[in-house]
């Protein structure tokens, strides 16, 4: 049986090493965290929030003896494929910080035999894979790329709650180093992807998949834009989206409370290193503020909701709801909610916030009870649309709360409802 090993057990590695555990591979997962690398041996999950098909998946795989995780890099010995998809952030300078990276590719690198094919998943900026990858593998191994082993920059294009779906029916992109580590990398994944692939060069690669993100977190920025103006026409941005989507050919996105995660926030900032030479770029970086701006608007929105309504934020209770970057998810990287629950805490609010998948954050208190977030609060800031809250009962929230003003990132209420129902409502590119 072919050896697949997977470096990197997140959000992208468990459900990649799970799909090719179950198209017939031995895979061994490699991470340097002991409690995720204990939680798949045992059949279980990593990953919390709404993701269909991936816990029964790898407790399926675990139950076959298909998939194991470890922290020795000896497996790598002799695999068939090495496929690498570790963290790739940024610094605060938005400089790529790839020690993660580097320390896998050093260790990859002094157990890699001739012929394995090695993939880069990991989103990194343009001509990583030549200058970084390939000179760190050529060291540490003592071969030649393309020659003695196989080396693809072969980019995921995964989205939270539909991790499994997305790696099996998104479209692929193979950017090998040259053909024949194309021709490989291509052989494998047609293993596990239903839809097309499509070939090129690592570079190209690169910058399609950052490009990507870069063009998504510009549209959102573009929604933001236009959210800060309905707000000062005293129109509803959600109705302007609609209907401006009525035209062909316009796809406005969704603007709220700000842009998280792993990827949106970072890969324009992968896409855009080491440019400007000869140009300089202003959209991106001006998009990247626009979103950066959001959650302190989102402040803004509740600090004039309290002033209206008399509260001092200082004296007050303020239930921050959803801490996940993105509705029915775990992951917090980045999480537009942060820099929302720093403010009140710096000021001395008391604050509590509630998400129903992520259980405990260092320093804040959590809750997964609605009530406990809710009763007695004066001000409820929603930041993610977890589907829970779309089925919240104006009634009952007026109720519960002692001064009844809701702050609405994404759309979650309706703005007229709440103010029938005694709510003080401001909510993102709303009439206030
Ligand atoms: N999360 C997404 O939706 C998504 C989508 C597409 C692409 N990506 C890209 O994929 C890459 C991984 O993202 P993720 O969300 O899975 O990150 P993650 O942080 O969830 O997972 C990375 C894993 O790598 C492990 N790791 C770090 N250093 C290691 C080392 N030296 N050896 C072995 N394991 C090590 C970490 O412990 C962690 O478990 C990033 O480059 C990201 O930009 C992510």
């Amino acid at each position: 049986m072919k050896k697949v090993v997977v470096v990197g057990l997140g959000y992208v590695g468990t459900p990649v090493a799970c799909c090719f555990a179950n198209a017939g591979f031995k895979v061994v997962g490699i991470d340097i965290v002991q409690s995720k690398i204990d939680m798949i041996n045992r059949g279980e999950s990593p990953i919390k929030g709404k993701e269909p098909g991936l816990d029964e998946l790898l407790k399926k795989v675990h139950k076959a003896g298909k998939l194991k995780a470890t922290d020795d890099y000896s497996e790598c010995k002799r695999a068939y494929a090495i496929l690498i998809m570790v963290e790739t952030p940024v610094d605060d300078k938005n400089i790529p910080r790839y020690k993660a990276l580097r320390s896998a590719l050093t260790s990859v690198g002094k157990n890699l035999s001739k012929d394995t094919l090695v993939s880069i998943e990991s989103t990194i900026a343009p001509r990583t894979t030549t200058d970084l990858v390939k000179p760190i593998l050529e060291k540490e191994s003592g071969l030649k790329a393309g020659e003695d082993f196989y080396l693809a920059h072969c980019p995921e294009r995964l989205r939270a709650g539909v991790l499994l779906e997305a790696i099996t029916n998104y479209n692929k992109i193979i950017g090998g180093i040259n053909e024949a580590s194309s021709k490989k990398a291509k052989e494998l994944y047609k293993k596990i992807i239903k839809a097309k692939m499509y070939v090129t060069d690592s570079l190209t690669a690169e910058v399609t998949k950052t490009t990507e993100n870069a063009y998504r977190d510009t549209q959102i920025a573009f929604a933001n834009e236009l959210a800060y103006l309905s707000e000062e026409l005293g129109i509803d941005v959600f109705e302007l989206r609609k209907l401006v989507n009525t035209s062909p050919s316009r796809a406005m996105h969704f603007p709220g409370s700000g842009v998280g995660g792993h990827c949106l926030p970072k890969d324009p900032w992968l896409l855009l290193h080491g440019s400007g030479k000869t140009f300089k770029p202003k959209l991106i970086p001006a998009a990247r503020e626009i979103n950066d701006s959001m959650p302190f608007h989102m402040i803004e929105l509740a600090e004039e909701a309290m002033k209206e309504s008399k509260v001092n934020p200082k004296k007050a209770k303020i239930a921050v709801m959803g801490y996940a970057f993105i509705e029915d998810s775990d992951d917090t990287r980045d999480t537009p909610a942060a820099p929302v629950i720093k403010h009140f805490m710096d000021i001395g609010s008391e604050v509590i916030v509630h998400d129903p998948y992520v259980k405990a954050v260092d320093g804040l208190e959590m809750t997964g009870d609605l009530n406990e977030a809710l009763v007695g609060a004066d001000c409820a800031i929603f930041v993610t649309a977890h589907s829970r809250y779309k089925s919240l009962k104006l009634k009952n929230l007026v109720q519960k709360m002692r001064n009844s003003i809701i702050i609405d990132g994404r759309d979650l209420f309706e703005r007229k409802k709440c103010i029938k129902e005694g709510f003080v409502y401001k909510g993102i590119g709303k009439k206030h």
